[in-house]
């Protein structure tokens, strides 16, 4: 959610920080700031608003300081204002803090501070720690830090300075990503590394319980215990450019036509064409966990969950092996089976939702093996998890996730490929399935082509208040992704129904004013489906058709025909969505929606 961006070193640290919260911008927030120290005195500039506004505010200012931190907020505890926006100062204006996450016992903490004489200025949470830090400080910032953070429950990244410690910035998680940077001569800490990937690539993630300390001469990284304790340098792998919008107007825009490249990469090396089969080298030692688990869980949330619904059916089918999927957030609660004979996949792009590292956490505790299916390298899940495999769809910065879903399929694809050969698929089917996978780039890129058509349909139907999408099988859980992703930015109401679903009860809501996407492949249901559309157009339905290349019955039918490459059913999904993410992008723009960072969302959830 929101985000983090402090910077200790030789330079100005305000644009500095300023430029990481604008890569941040992505994440979804309401306000922001940044405290900084000159000359001995802490300063603290904020606002409602977008990180533009403090830009402005900032360039009135004569200062250079050499150290800063930044936060953009995402509201949990009191409204979006100047005042409960980030930093907070303690009331002696002797310490700054910026926090990620949720302090959940921060009524009881603030009860006692205030019997104490402590008076509070915000309706935050965050409040709380600052609170603390100054009560026990006694001249070492990491301890008060540390001494705090003991009084506290919850989710927290944070990152916190002190006049008297001017050359020193100290951050803890817990539940919530940060990451130090180290630079030449100068040092960084960020909550996502797209804050700082255009200054260093030698980067510390913190782990849970972790300290970090942050000054003119190095990082350190400390135990709970205050041990300090020696990390590795990661090697970041990607560039700025992967973080930028090349040309495009939004990021969505760009990560929807980035897809047949990096559906690919997810597949790089993994297809083996001989054999029929694939290689999954990050859970090849869990291969016989998955075989013989009592239970076979994937769990997530969103699109993510959508791929896991998708991954569900197609180990089901094809691999003959049962699999149940989760909703992460509702999977800690309800006491689920699971035991050290389980395996848990937990599938994320982000790799820091809450939920789902919830579910993780749920997981482990009762002995399950846990699998990671993640984006983002080295994040939260991927640590947390006992092995798993990246997706490689790269940053992905549009708040409404479309790269990420191509290739967290193809991933689920790869793995059922695997298991089913395992579990007795035949050679045979195995390489037509392989051949089907290689495909897939260029039948994506042969739907993008055609993104004129989609603009003009999104064109007629951008006034529409609802819309209907429906499908069958693995085409289902592709339907209620289209319905998502319409929601999420253009905020029109839409739901997504298994086709044949639509008889018991949507059928009601049908009327000339509702647009129906209809995901009608010639696969083995094709018929059943044409006879859906009859009874939408009987009703006055207006149908939008995804149909086969060559499918010439279904245009007289429907009121649009938008045509995908024949595919098999293992593959479908990756090639059927690419036209209803272009069509929730253009109703987007259509209607002037801010399509990268729509309004109450933000990139990745890291509160529960
Ligand atoms: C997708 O468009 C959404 N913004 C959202 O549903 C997202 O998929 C969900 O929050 C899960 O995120 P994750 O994949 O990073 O775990
Ligand atoms: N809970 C804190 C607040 O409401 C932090 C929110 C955030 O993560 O941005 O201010």
């Amino acid at each position: 959610m929101c985000g983090i961006v402090g910077y200790i070193g030789k330079r100005n640290a305000l644009p500095i920080v300023v430029e990481g919260l604008k890569r941040l911008e992505y994440r979804g927030y309401d306000s922001c700031g940044v405290a900084s120290l000159f000359h001995g005195e802490l300063s603290v500039e904020k606002m409602a608003g977008k990180v533009v506004g403090l830009q402005s505010l900032l360039a009135k200012k004569r200062d250079n300081p050499i150290i800063a931190i930044g936060h953009t907020r995402w509201a949990t505890h009191g409204i979006p204002d100047k005042t409960n926006a980030h930093p907070h100062l303690s009331q002696s204006g002797e310490f700054a803090i910026v926090h990620n996450g949720i302090i959940e016992n921060y009524r009881v903490l603030k009860k006692g501070l205030e019997d104490n004489g402590y008076v509070f200025s915000s309706q935050t949470d965050t409040e709380v720690i600052v609170a603390l830090i100054q009560t026990l400080y006694k001249g070492n910032l990491e301890d008060a830090v540390g001494n705090a953070l003991k009084h506290v429950t919850g989710a927290y990244g944070i990152a916190v300075m002190t006049k008297h410690e001017p050359h020193k910035i100290v951050c803890a998680r817990r539940g919530a990503p940060l990451v130090m940077g180290i630079g030449t001569d100068e040092y960084f800490v960020a909550s996502d590394v797209a804050a700082i990937i255009q200054h260093t690539k030698q980067v510390i993630y913190l782990d849970d319980g972790e300290l970090g300390i942050l000054t003119s001469d190095g990082v350190e990284t400390l135990a709970c215990d205050r041990e300090s304790i020696s990390k590795d340098i990661q090697h970041l792998t990607f560039d700025v450019e992967a973080i930028e919008k090349s040309g495009y107007e939004h990021f969505m825009l760009k990560e929807i036509f980035q897809q047949p490249q990096t559906a690919f990469d997810s597949m790089r090396g993994r297809l083996n064409v001989k054999d029929g089969s694939a290689h999954l080298g990050g859970i090849n030692d869990h291969i016989g966990s998955i075989l013989h688990a009592d239970q076979r869980y994937i769990t997530a949330c969103g699109t993510s969950w959508h791929s896991a619904l998708i991954g569900e059916m197609m180990i089901e089918q094809f691999a003959r092996l049962p699999a149940e999927v989760e909703y992460a957030s509702e999977f800690r609660y309800r006491e689920p089976l699971v035991d050290n004979r389980s395996v848990i996949f937990a599938i994320s792009q982000s790799g820091e939702t809450a939920d789902t590292l919830s579910a993780i956490e749920e997981g482990k505790s009762r002995g399950a093996t846990t699998l990671g299916i993640v984006n983002v390298v080295g994040s939260s899940i991927a640590r947390a998890t006992d092995a798993g495999v990246y997706i490689h769809a790269g940053p992905e910065i549009g708040v409404a996730s479309t790269k990420a879903f191509t290739s967290q399929v193809a991933v689920m694809s790869l793995l059922t490929l695997k298991l089913a050969r395992l579990m007795g698929m035949s050679k045979k089917d195995g390489i037509e399935i392989v051949e089907a996978m290689q495909r897939v780039p260029e039948q994506i890129e042969s739907v993008l082509n055609q993104s004129d058509v989609i603009a003009e349909i999104a064109r007629t139907y951008s006034k529409a208040s609802n819309f209907l999408y429906l499908g069958r099988g693995v085409n289902f859980p592709v339907a209620l992704e289209g319905a998502l992703k319409m929601k999420e930015i253009s905020y029109i109401h839409a739901e997504g129904y298994p086709a044949a679903e639509m008889k018991h009860g949507p059928i009601a809501l049908i009327d000339e004013k509702m647009p129906i996407i209809m995901i009608a492949p010639k696969d083995k249901t094709y018929a059943k489906v044409m006879g859906n559309i009859e009874e939408l157009k009987a009703r006055k339905g207006r149908v939008i058709a995804i149909a086969t290349e060559g499918d010439k019955e279904i245009a007289k039918i429907a009121d649009h025909t938008i045509y995908v490459p024949a595919t098999l059913a293992f593959t479908a999904p990756m090639v059927n969505v690419i036209p209803l993410q272009l069509l929730a992008y253009y109703i987007a723009v259509e209607k002037g929606c801010n399509v990268d960072q729509p309004r109450n969302l933000a990139k990745s959830v890291t509160v529960e």
